[in-house]
């Protein structure tokens, strides 16, 4: 036999030297939620290990991830009041505006991305604006940019519209560069499926909708094509940054867009993906730490250069102790 596969895998140095998939903590997001009051670290009941903490509690959050290494967060916020039409995404004492105040000045070393969206700021949660029972995809477009400049305003250093309105990427562009913001980058949920690995995040937000799905705006999980689509429109309006969401389920479309398009592609491990490894390991039927590595790798095998996960400071720890990367 000439060509033997298993003599690259004989140890340990070896395999670490040939390995094709790099990673360090520098890639990682960890996503982080943000409620009105004081004094408040509460844990998420379906996401273990998972919190809200009020601003005067995130500063100790923000230490343990700079120490970790992770050093970019992703904000959403859990607003006490909300109405028909949303205004506290985009109110000047809105939670993640009086939240980028404090985080700002506090820890100029992290890195500040904003969700944008209005669902956690609806009465009815969803993502837009309604008229009777639908979301109105151009008037929202407005409450959206708003939303966008008001975090930028505060401090954001990019934004991360995840509404799924068709324009949303060009109106906030638009808005920001009449502001004087045509430097600050746009993240764009882009490749968003209507997926029920959301649940999670929607108990933690509060950002259920009343009625109905969000499958008038999501995307059906059915469609690559149209998954390819909404990136290249994204980045036709200025999008530095395509994102794909959920992670595990959607590597295929991971692997996609990273082929089809020019700039970083981003994976986003959600709400319900933590969920699941977090309580399959409580059960002992899985090994956490190893699952969570393999899962990682296999986000940037598929090509994503950037991993949003609830995970981040223990990857970050991983990769120190060399278990990935
Ligand atoms: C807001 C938003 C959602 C998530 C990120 N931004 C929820 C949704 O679309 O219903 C999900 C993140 C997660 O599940 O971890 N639109």
């Amino acid at each position: 036999m000439l060509i033997r596969p298993r003599r690259l895998r004989r140890n340990e140095n070896l395999r670490k030297m040939v390995r094709e998939t790099r990673v360090d903590s520098s890639s990682l997001i960890y996503p982080m939620f943000i409620k009105e009051g004081a004094g408040i670290t509460e844990e998420i009941p379906s996401m273990e290990g998972q919190y809200r903490y009020s601003i005067d509690r995130m500063g100790a959050k923000l230490e343990e991830l700079l120490n970790a290494g992770v050093k970019q967060v992703m904000l959403f916020g859990v607003p006490d009041h909300k109405d028909e039409q949303g205004s506290g995404a985009y109110a000047a004492d809105g939670i993640i505006q009086k939240a980028l105040a404090y985080a700002k000045s506090n820890y100029p070393e992290l890195y500040f991305i904003t969700d944008v969206c209005m669902c956690e700021y609806t009465s009815h949660g969803h993502c837009g604006l309604l008229k009777g029972q639908e979301v109105d995809n151009d008037s929202t477009l407005e409450r959206l940019s708003q939303t966008a400049l008001s975090h930028v305003q505060a401090g954001a250093d990019m934004v991360a519209p995840s509404d799924m309105m068709d324009g949303r990427i060009g109106h906030i562009r638009q808005t920001l560069d009449q502001n004087g913001y045509e430097m600050v980058p746009i993240m764009s949920y882009a490749v968003k499926y209507a997926s029920s690995f959301y649940a999670p995040f929607r108990e933690a937000a509060g950002s259920a909708p009343s009625f109905g799905d969000r499958k008038s705006y999501q995307m059906d999980y059915h469609n690559r094509k149209e998954g390819i689509r909404e990136a290249l429109l994204d980045i036709e309006e200025g999008a530095d940054i395509i994102m794909v969401k959920p992670a595990l389920t959607y590597l295929d479309m991971v692997r996609e867009i990273t082929d089809a398009v020019q700039v970083p592609v981003a994976a986003y491990s959600v709400s319900g993906e933590y969920a699941m490894v977090k309580t399959a390991s409580k059960y002992q039927c899985i090994n956490e730490e190893k699952i969570v590595c393999e899962m990682a790798a296999s986000v940037y095998r598929a090509g994503a250069s950037i991993y949003l996960t609830y995970y981040a400071e223990e990857i970050a720890d991983y990769m120190k102790k060399g278990y990935i990367g």
